[in-house]
């Protein structure tokens, strides 16, 4: 129970610490999560120790065994936290000492705590990106093969929440897709700036006993060695970097969302949620919610306030360790978890999403082929800026004849420009409206197409 007896830094303490501040000062319950990113920095510092000659074979031997042991009990559940384990560090510290004796006191040789958290962090966030790639993957998969699929369904694009002009619906689900693959590309060079070893750095100053560093970062799969010891200690570039790679990623998802929950309300009725992701209301039988979606939405604020609150705990902080830094894994634990729980969710609402093809062809309106209507002067030789007042002045004769413009007669639309002529007719149709935006990204069957074949390659490409 002595919880002092377990203090890394109890030697030159003489009056008990305030309970209080014990417990304000104590992060297991939340870095406990990385144990086995600890055990592995420790394994590696090890052996590193060894080989600078700090150690002796068989006490190297003795720890990496205690380790060994301390690793079981984790993944067992049956690791028992003492009362003064500030943080994983010391809780795996105190219980070598229990297995091993002695010869667990030789392993912080030339480490702080300040440059074994940060490789653990680092470790940690460095493996969790696989499993965020993977998810990502998957989503982005379901939405790709959704598009190809449904093709050739046609609904109504908006501006301003306002009908503008007709597209394909699989033109509108990889408008999101791309997004995520922008995402994913970030995510990978996160990566990569994550895998950095900052051990070796000790408190601040460095390692004064001859540690190989080289050999840390191989041992450990590191991709680069920190350049400077103040600076590895202190950053948290790569939290930072995390956060808003999760930011930007929930902002993508959340803006899918939002057009999913309007798209699923009885007005527009274009999709209908499958009931594994709705949930009822307790007063109102009729009602069924788009629940996963306002939860997604909602999860791009929470994650964004994580970001802003880590950059305001790093704003001013001065040169290398401050107890500050301890508030960084909460943020990137939760951002974790809120990640990994909205990709899997969003991909099971897409994949069991329903269309309503009726409903999206429905919607269609006859206004919307305006720009169509400007279009076909333009291709007879009419200057663009001109066939748009024309095509507004069809827009108003229709208005004030009180019939959409398609039931215009020939000789109505001649007394607006002489370049009508019966070929008009095919104006008023949203397939070939569609099927004009043929340029590169556009959304006539041939440029999604192209689109599809191309997300496909780039996924084939990707080794989440
Ligand atoms: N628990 C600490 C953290 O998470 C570890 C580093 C403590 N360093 C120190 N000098 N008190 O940041």
């Amino acid at each position: 129970m002595a919880s002092e007896g377990n203090k890394l830094w109890g030697g030159r303490f003489v009056g008990d610490i305030d309970p209080l501040m014990d417990m304000f000062n104590s992060c297991i319950a939340t870095d406990q999560r990385m144990w086995a990113a600890d055990v592995e920095g420790s394994r590696a510092y090890a052996k590193a120790l060894e080989k600078a000659g700090l150690i002796t074979r068989t006490e190297m031997e003795q720890i990496i065994k205690g380790l060994g042991k301390i690793s079981e009990e984790w993944s067992k559940g049956s690791f028992v936290i003492a009362k003064g384990d500030e943080d994983i560090h010391t809780a795996n510290e105190r219980r070598l000492k229990e297995l091993i004796g002695e010869a667990a006191g030789k392993l912080h040789t030339g480490r702080s705590r300040n440059d074994q958290v940060v490789t653990d962090m680092r470790l940690w966030l460095r493996d969790s990106y696989s499993t965020l790639a993977t998810h990502l993957l998957d989503l982005i998969r379901t939405m790709v093969n959704r598009a190809a699929v449904e093709i050739d369904v046609i609904f109504p694009g908006y501006t301003h929440l306002q009908r503008a002009q007709p597209i394909r619906w699989s033109q509108w689900i990889l408008s999101h897709a791309v997004a995520l693959c922008r995402d994913f590309e970030r995510l990978r060079e996160n990566r990569k700036r994550t895998s950095v070893l900052p051990l070796g750095s000790g408190a601040l100053a460095g390692n004064p006993l001859g540690v190989d560093r080289d050999f840390l970062c191989k041992e450990l799969n590191f991709d680069a060695i920190s350049l400077n010891s103040l600076d590895a200690t202190s950053e948290r570039d790569f939290v930072a970097e995390f956060l808003f790679w999760a930011s930007l990623c929930l902002i993508h998802l959340s803006k899918m969302s939002e057009d999913l929950i309007i798209y699923s309300t009885k007005e527009f009725s274009f999709v209908t949620l499958s009931d594994a992701y709705s949930t009822g209301s307790s007063l109102m039988p009729q009602k069924k919610n788009p629940d996963s979606l306002e939860l997604i939405r909602s999860k791009a604020g929470r994650v964004f306030g994580r970001c802003s609150g880590l950059l305001m705990t790093l704003k001013g902080l001065p040169s290398t360790y401050n107890k500050d830094l301890q508030e960084d894994k909460e943020a990137m634990f939760d951002v974790y978890d809120t990640v990994c729980a909205v990709l899997q969710v969003a991909t099971g609402v897409i994949s069991t999403l329903q269309i309503n093809k009726d409903a999206m062809e429905s919607a269609l309106s006859p206004d919307m082929l305006a720009t169509d209507i400007a279009y076909y002067l333009v291709r007879k030789g009419m200057p663009f800026r001109q066939a748009h007042g024309a095509s507004g002045k069809v827009v108003h004769l229709a208005e004030t004849k009180g019939i959409t413009v398609n039931l215009l007669s020939l000789d109505d639309l001649k007394s607006i420009s002489p370049l009508f002529t019966s070929d008009v007719l095919q104006v008023w149709n949203y397939t070939h409206s569609v099927e004009q935006y043929t340029a590169a990204g556009g959304t006539a069957r041939s440029s999604v197409m192209a689109q599809i074949e191309q997300l496909r390659s780039w996924m084939e490409k990707q080794d989440a």
